[in-house]
């Protein structure tokens, strides 16, 4: 089985308090984008991964297989191989993209037929942004992470220039060097405290900026950075102005 992880871009961001279980309560428009990852699911006996990749920690795929084989109570195994497109520590949730993918994969796959609202509470436990990516659409995620309903409000549809710059922003250090006074200054809360840790990325919003890019900002705790073009020629543009070296991308919100 063959599916789709499509990134996501954190369009506005709040932080709100930190909570006694450690993480921050927060509300963020979350929209998935054109850029994606192909994870491809095959029976196996085991749980396995196969992508051939370091993940550093561990691959939040395998991770979700293992906490829906725990939550559903099954003997499946699975082969995962994850096909990387997404840059990893960008913010553009590309670990659980694939988290998200191969949970709804493995609903069919191992016969369940859960659903997304039953898969949400396992994808919980795998990752924040899970939940909202397993729901899928342009959604407005609240709580942990964890309450997540489909957005009414606009969606802009003009094309993102999206740039990473070559630094791996780590969502816990971001989080800690949140400060209050942070708050409001743009879309996105923890944008000033990624910049305070690494410069590269007020560096990278100046460059989209400068070639052109309106209404620049980060996504979620980063490195990425993306903003919006008029049409696909611009977006072009904006790309062409943008120097080598650095990933970069044109991408649309798909839902
Ligand atoms: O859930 P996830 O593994 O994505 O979270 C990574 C880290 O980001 C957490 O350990 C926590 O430090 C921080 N975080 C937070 N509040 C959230 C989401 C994440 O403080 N709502």
């Amino acid at each position: 089985m063959t599916l789709e992880a499509h990134a996501k871009v954190n369009l506005t961001l709040e932080v709100g308090n930190l909570r006694p279980d450690g993480y921050h309560d927060l509300r963020s428009v979350v929209a998935p984008i054109s850029l994606f990852d192909v994870v491809e699911l095959e029976p196996a006996g085991d749980i396995v991964d196969a992508s051939g990749i370091d993940f550093g920690a561990e691959n939040l795929a395998v991770r979700a297989a293992r906490a829906l084989r725990r939550a559903a109570g099954v003997e499946a195994g699975v082969r995962i191989a994850v096909d990387k497109r997404i840059p990893m520590g960008a913010g553009l949730g590309g670990g659980s993209a694939d988290a998200a993918a191969t949970l709804v994969g493995l609903d069919s796959l191992w016969g369940l037929g859960w659903g997304r609202e039953r898969l949400m509470k396992v994808a919980e436990e795998v990752g924040s942004d899970v939940p909202a990516l397993v729901h899928g659409g342009v959604v407005l995620m609240e709580g942990r992470g964890e309450r997540v309903s489909g957005w009414k409000g606009e969606v802009d549809r003009r094309p993102l220039v999206l740039l990473k710059p070559s630094v791996h922003a780590s969502t816990p250090e971001v989080y800690r060097e949140f400060r209050a006074e942070d708050r409001g200054m743009g879309p996105n809360d923890l944008q000033p405290a990624a910049c305070r840790l690494h410069p590269e990325i007020r560096l990278a919003l100046e460059a989209l900026v400068r070639a052109g890019g309106r209404d620049a900002r980060m996504t979620g705790s980063g490195s990425a950075v993306f903003a919006r073009a008029e049409d696909r020629a611009e977006a072009e543009r904006i790309l062409e102005r943008l120097a080598g070296g650095c990933w970069k991308a044109i991408a649309e919100v798909t839902a």
